[in-house]
């Protein structure tokens, strides 16, 4: 379990999270939904350790995972505790070929552990085991958000932190990357998902945050938040002046739609 308590982050004289408490149980997938500039990513970036590189700076407050202090470990560290970033615009490496950018996710995995995540990784993206030859620059958006999504499995995570994998991508596509999260949760890890697409968010996640302006304004269960006046207003885009049509079409579309079924870790 993932617990941050009162966490301010600050970059100079910016304050960008204010006493921000938030937990992700095991095996849960907790969602934060927020606009621009809500500190979406800087929460990710200090729970990876990764803020450093940012400039930020954490100035109150306790990150904890499994009972350790994550707040005071570099981001190697963090990873060797089982807590993987894939950060905001993917990152991967374009001059490198699929299967190369994989290896790189799992350079602290030896030999064949490292040969059996990337197996299982093509499993889950058999797109990935086809271009697993072909450089990283030439795939298709959706494709590179699934590499970075792989690559952040190369190193076993127990929990795994997204930061907006469905920006710029196609409706279609992110309904995948969707399923890919709950398929992901199925096999025991945890997911901490920063979205501004509230629809696909909500329905996959367990528990939701909204932040405002660096402060939690609304947490609950994803089926509240899905409901919440606010959040129908705000990042669902139905007005109160919706009819019974928009209704309907807010609860088709999110709906938490959780499998029971819990397969074997991720892990393997
Ligand atoms: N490296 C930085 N230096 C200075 N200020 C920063 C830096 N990174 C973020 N900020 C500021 O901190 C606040 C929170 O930014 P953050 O990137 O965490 O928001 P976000 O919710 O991820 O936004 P977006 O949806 O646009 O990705 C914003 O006011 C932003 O301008
Ligand atoms: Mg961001």
């Amino acid at each position: 379990m993932l617990s941050v308590a009162e966490l301010s982050v600050r970059y100079g004289a910016i304050r960008a999270l204010e006493r921000v408490s938030l937990d992700v149980p095991d095996e849960a997938i907790v969602a934060v939904l927020g606009s621009n500039g809500a500190g979406k990513s800087t929460l990710l970036r200090a729970i990876s350790g990764t803020h450093k590189l940012h400039k930020g700076r954490i100035d109150a407050g306790t990150i904890t995972h499994d009972g350790q202090r994550l707040d005071k470990l570099n981001p190697a560290a963090t990873v060797a505790r089982g807590v993987v970033q894939v950060p905001e615009g993917r990152r991967i490496f374009g001059r490198l070929t699929v299967e190369e950018n994989l290896r790189a996710g799992g350079m602290g995995v030896k030999g064949r552990t490292q040969a059996g995540a990337r197996d299982r990784v093509f499993d889950l993206f058999p797109r990935l085991r086809e271009r697993r030859s072909q450089l990283a620059a030439l795939l298709s958006g959706g494709e590179q958000q699934m590499l970075a999504i792989g690559r952040a499995l190369m190193a076993n995570p127990k929990l795994l932190l997204l930061d907006e994998p469905s920006l710029g991508l196609a409706p279609q596509v992110v309904e995948q990357i969707g399923e890919i999260i709950l398929e992901i949760n199925r096999h025991g890890t945890s997911v901490l998902l920063v979205e501004q697409n509230a629809s696909m968010a909500l329905r996959v996640a367990d528990l939701a945050y909204v932040l405002d302006v660096g402060e939690v304004s609304l947490h609950g269960s994803a089926e509240e938040l899905a409901a919440s006046d606010k959040v129908q207003r705000l990042y669902l885009g139905h007005g109160a002046e919706d009819d019974a049509a928009g209704d309907e079409r807010a609860a088709a579309g999110t709906a938490p739609r959780r499998s029971v079924a819990r397969l074997s870790r991720w892990t393997g």
